[in-house]
C-alpha cells in the first residue's frame, strides 16, 4: 500500500478569520486531516511582504489564528501545526530556490501584477514581495507534499512550484516531488452586502462572534433586491443570502425557502431564519471551544511548540538531502 499523499498548506496571519474561511477552507482541512498527513502552517513571513511596516500585530495574529483553526475542529493529534518563521529552514530553501528561480518567472506570476495594482498605498517594489512564490514553493517543497489545498487565486503558485521543483532536481539531482494544487469545491461565500466576505470589506460573520450578533448580522443580510416589498416575489439565485442556505439547510429546508421566495408566500427574515438556526449549529460549538481556547494560552502555545518540533524535524532531514546535492555542507 502507499503512504497517503502528504498535504501542505498555510495561511497568512490576517487577524480573526470568519465564515468565509470557515466554508471555503478549513473545512476542507478538516477533511484531509482525517485521511491524510497534513502540515498547516501559519505564514507569518508572507505576511511582511506586504506588510512589513505594520510586523507589529503579527505575533498576536498568529496565536488567533490558531485558536480559530483548533476550535473549528483542525485537530492537533491529526495535523501538525507549526508557524513558518519558527522554522529556519523555510528561508535557507527560499534562498537556494531562489538562485534557480529566473526572474521572468516570477514577474509573470499573475498576483504579483495584481496585487501591485489593487493594494495601492503599499510598498510592493521589494526584492521580498516578487519573490513571495519562491518562499511559498520552499514552504511546500520542505515537506515533499503531494497535495496542496488552496484557492483559485493560489494555483499559479502552485505552479510554479512545479516548475521551480522540475528546475532543481534537473539541475541537481531528483529530490523533490511536483505538488498538485487541490481546489476546494466549496463556493464563493458572499459577506453581508453580496461581495466576497472580507475583513478589508466589514461585511464579515467572525468567528467566536456571540449568537446575538451572528444573527443581527445574517438578518441583515442582502437578498434578491427584487424582493424590496414582502408581496414581491424574488429568485434565490440572485440571493446572496441563499448561498448559505445551500450550505447549511436540509433539501426540504431548500424546497420550502425557495419556493416560498418565488412565490412569495415567506418573507425574507423568516427565510433567513431558518438558515441562521443551522449555521449556529456549527458556529455555536466553535464559539465555546474559541473562548475555552482564549482562556488557555499556554495549551494553544503548547500546540504551537509541539507542531514546531515535529515540522522542525521533516526540514531538518530535507534540508539534509538538499545541501548535500547542491554541494554545500562542508565540515564546520
Ligand atoms: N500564499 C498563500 C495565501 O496567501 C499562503 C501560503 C503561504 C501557502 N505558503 C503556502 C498556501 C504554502 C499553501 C502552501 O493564501
Ligand atoms: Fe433570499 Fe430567502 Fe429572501 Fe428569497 S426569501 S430573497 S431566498 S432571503
Amino acid at each position: 500500500m502507499t503512504a497517503p499523499a502528504r498535504i501542505v498548506s498555510g495561511m497568512r496571519p490576517t487577524g480573526r478569520l470568519h465564515l468565509g474561511h470557515l466554508l471555503g477552507t478549513l473545512r476542507t482541512w478538516r477533511e484531509l486531516q482525517a485521511a491524510h498527513e497534513c502540515f498547516f502552517f501559519v505564514a507569518d513571513w508572507h505576511a511582511l511582504t506586504t506588510d512589513y511596516d505594520r510586523s507589529g500585530g503579527v505575533a498576536e495574529n498568529v496565536v488567533e489564528m490558531v485558536i480559530d483553526w483548533l476550535a473549528s475542529g483542525i485537530d492537533p493529534e491529526r495535523a501538525t501545526i507549526f508557524v513558518q518563521s519558527a522554522i529556519p529552514e523555510h528561508a535557507e530553501l527560499h534562498l537556494l530556490l531562489s538562485m534557480i528561480t529566473p526572474l521572468g518567472w516570477l514577474e509573470r506570476v499573475p498576483t504579483y501584477k495584481e496585487m501591485q495594482q489593487q493594494l495601492t498605498g503599499r510598498d510592493l517594489s521589494t526584492y521580498g514581495f516578487l519573490g513571495y512564490p519562491v518562499l511559498q514553493a520552499a514552504d511546500i517543497l520542505m515537506y515533499r507534499a503531494a497535495k496542496v489545498p488552496v484557492g483559485a487565486d493560489q494555483v499559479p503558485h502552485v505552479e510554479l512550484t512545479r516548475e521551480i521543483a522540475r528546475r532543481f532536481n534537473h539541475v541537481f539531482g531528483e529530490v523533490f516531488p511536483e505538488p498538485q494544487a487541490l481546489l476546494a469545491a466549496a463556493p464563493r461565500i458572499p459577506g453581508l452586502d453580496g461581495r466576497k466576505m472580507s475583513k478589508s470589506y466589514n461585511n464579515a460573520v467572525f468567528l467566536g462572534e456571540d449568537a446575538a450578533a451572528v444573527n443581527a448580522k445574517l438578518s441583515r443580510m442582502m437578498t434578491d433586491p427584487r424582493r424590496a416589498r414582502r408581496r414581491d416575489p424574488g429568485d434565490p439565485d440572485d440571493c446572496p443570502a441563499y448561498t448559505l442556505h445551500r450550505i447549511y439547510c436540509t433539501r426540504e429546508e431548500l424546497e420550502y425557502t425557495a419556493h416560498g421566495c418565488r412565490t412569495a408566500t415567506i418573507g425574507c427574515l423568516e427565510c433567513k431564519q431558518i438558515m441562521i438556526a443551522r449555521a449556529e449549529a456549527e458556529l455555536g460549538p466553535i464559539r465555546e471551544r474559541r473562548h475555552a481556547l482564549a482562556a488557555r494560552p499556554d495549551d494553544v502555545r503548547d500546540v504551537i511548540v509541539r507542531g514546531n518540533r515535529r515540522a522542525k524535524a521533516v526540514a531538518e532531514e530535507t534540508m539534509a538531502t538538499v545541501r548535500r546535492v547542491v554541494g554545500l555542507g562542508a565540515p564546520l
